[in-house]
């Protein structure tokens, strides 16, 4: 890896902790204006200073995000279909030029492993990450599993797997049973994603034991800005990824209004 990949990398993986709390809002891009996100820069405003890195669009950067925010950006580059359509018929859809311009810090698109499109959304990858390193850009590509294929640690992992292997930076991808698997297999950090809406006890217990068997941090999304306190939940993540906390003090801190 070169220099200007690292330097970036560091602005979202934090050299003190090796650990990174990254704040997921790019859900528009297939779901529209869906429930927290409605108005995405209301829903960031509290929360972007806590987040180590946003994941998020190039046209919600431009219109909900301060530009003065100190907070790491990985952009989304991929898109296509909506929630309507066939998911996986995703292409790069952001030039490596735009989030040069926008000062991203990553890039990030999905790999659709066990759907219909999955060698094109690879090969996509590919593409991406020949790319990117000619300027120094990190690439996250997001494990998105087929509809038939389960949230296991044999699926997850190959699809981890075939991420680094491509040349992907860095991985996000789902918790599951024997997630350490998933990460004994995948030789670059991996950040979990949270998932649909979960208890926030639960979602503390998962992100606790995501840190505890190999991951680098957590990519979150709704468990942070649906859940009842959003700011005591991405407090409460902060100090399980970074400090090491028990669930019973994450879920302290998650109370404190
Ligand atoms: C999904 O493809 C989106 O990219 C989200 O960024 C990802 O799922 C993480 O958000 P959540 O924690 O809500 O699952």
């Amino acid at each position: 890896m070169d220099f200007g990949i690292k330097n970036r990398l560091s602005r979202i993986i934090k050299a003190k902790t090796g650990k990174t709390v990254m704040l997921a809002v790019d859900h528009g891009y297939f779901q529209g204006p869906t429930t927290g996100l409605r108005d995405p820069g209301k829903t960031v405003r509290p929360l972007i200073s806590f987040a180590d890195c946003l994941f998020i669009t190039r046209g919600m950067l431009r219109t909900c995000i301060d530009p003065k925010s100190d907070t790491a950006i990985c952009l989304r580059v991929s898109g296509g279909p909506s929630i309507l359509g066939e998911l996986s018929n995703e292409d790069i859809t952001t030039s490596m030029e735009e989030a040069i311009r926008l000062n991203a810090s990553g890039v990030g698109m999905s790999i659709f492993v066990g759907a219909r499109n999955e060698d094109r959304t690879i090969s996509n990858l590919g593409r991406l990450v020949n790319e990117a390193e000619r300027f120094g850009m990190p690439v996250l590509a997001v494990t998105a599993v087929g509809k038939e294929m389960g949230r296991d640690a044999r699926y997850l992992g190959l699809a981890c797997r075939i991420a680094a292997e491509i040349g992907a930076h860095f991985v996000k991808t789902y918790y599951c049973e024997d997630f350490y698997k998933v990460a004994e297999g995948c030789p670059v950090p991996i950040v979990m994603a949270g998932g649909k809406k979960i208890p926030e006890r639960d979602a503390l217990q998962m992100t606790k034991n995501a840190i505890t068997e190999g991951a680098a941090g957590v990519d979150m999304g709704r468990n942070i800005f649906q859940s009842g306190n959003p700011l005591g939940m991405i407090k409460a993540i902060r100090s399980i990824v970074h400090k090491g906390a028990s669930v019973e003090e994450a879920f302290e801190i998650y109370s404190k209004k």
